[in-house]
């Protein structure tokens, strides 16, 4: 497939290694990469994966698949041994896994049961009274819902669904991103890899409610639904990924019986030459200037 990322040099893998970097309490010797393992979207990224204490947001518009990749990484890390929780402040549990089963055959129950998985809900309005009223009382350093939530396994990897969800159930937005800034700070002290699901409108040239979000992020993947001779068309592009490299074009992907599956490239140039919005253009432009020098 052209585009997928081509390893340059071997600095993260040396860094990998621990051969990098002086060790220290804050930046471990070693930082472990997880794969995403969402079919080939590993190949997008440099180090093939994404660090541990990482936070990535996948943002995109209504059913572009948000949800769906971030199961299908939980899913396939368990199958893999790695354990993972997935937080919906927004779905009901049985609904989501009763999906994923009927959609693409993935048994998360089961996973469940073998202490693998584990699918959880936590209530988004009573989260927000419990912060705003935390704030109004100026109670002290603010350490909330999250932290007092206990998972019920050690996680190595985590999804949050969504950030929308939580952000219309605050009154006030200093007090949502006062929690945002927590639930990532809480989010990173897992040591796991960490996706946190974001809400923008089909095809964005914002990519998140407030901006603290993608700030906060070490990464930020957009998902694209776009419209081309009456049909829609998905694609992805990875905005920012502090760890490393990535993939600086768009790439294609569908959503099938086995889950995502990202599409070769060529299919996509003459979509992309039309139907992108101007500021997204304009980014992937700047992208590619940047990867040229
Ligand atoms: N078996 C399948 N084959 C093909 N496409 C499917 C299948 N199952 C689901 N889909 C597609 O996946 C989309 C939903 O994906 P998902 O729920 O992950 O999106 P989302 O971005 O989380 O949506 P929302 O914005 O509602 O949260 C559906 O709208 C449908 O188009
Ligand atoms: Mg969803």
């Amino acid at each position: 497939m052209m585009g997928l990322f081509k390893r340059g040099s071997e600095k993260k893998a040396a860094k990998n290694k621990g051969a990098e970097s002086s060790p220290c309490a804050k930046h471990p010797e070693v930082i472990e990469i997880l794969p995403v393992l969402v079919d080939r979207f590993d190949e997008l990224l440099q180090d093939q994966g994404l660090e541990r204490g990482s936070t990535t947001i996948i943002t995109g518009g209504a059913g572009t698949g948000k949800t769906t990749f971030c199961l299908q990484s939980l899913y396939h890390g368990a199958l893999a041994g790695d354990k993972g929780v997935y937080i919906s402040f927004e779905e009901d549990t049985v609904k989501i896994k009763h999906h994923m089963l009927k959609n693409f055959g993935w048994d998360i129950e089961k996973l469940e049961k073998q202490g693998m998985m584990a699918v959880i809900k936590v209530d988004s309005s009573k989260t927000a009274r419990m912060v705003e009223g935390t704030l109004a009382k100026e109670v002290g350093a603010l350490r909330i819902e999250l932290s007092k939530m206990k998972l019920p396994l050690k996680p190595d990897r985590i999804a949050v669904d969504s950030l929308s969800a939580l952000s219309i159930a605050f009154e006030n937005e200093r007090s949502y991103r006062k929690y945002v800034r927590e639930l990532f700070e809480m989010l990173e002290s897992y040591n796991s890899v960490n996706l946190v699901v974001g809400e923008t409108e089909q095809n964005p040239d914002v990519y998140s409610r407030t901006g603290v979000e993608e700030f906060l992020a070490d990464g930020v993947v957009v998902l694209y639904n776009i419209k081309h001779k009456g049909r829609r068309k998905n694609a992805l592009e990875i905005l920012k990924m502090r760890s490393g490299g990535h993939v600086k074009q768009m790439v294609g992907y569908k959503i099938t019986s086995k889950g995502w599956q990202v599409q070769v490239e060529e299919e996509w140039e003459e979509v992309l030459r039309g139907e992108l919005p101007k500021q997204a253009k304009a980014k992937k432009i700047h992208l590619r200037k940047m990867k040229d020098k």
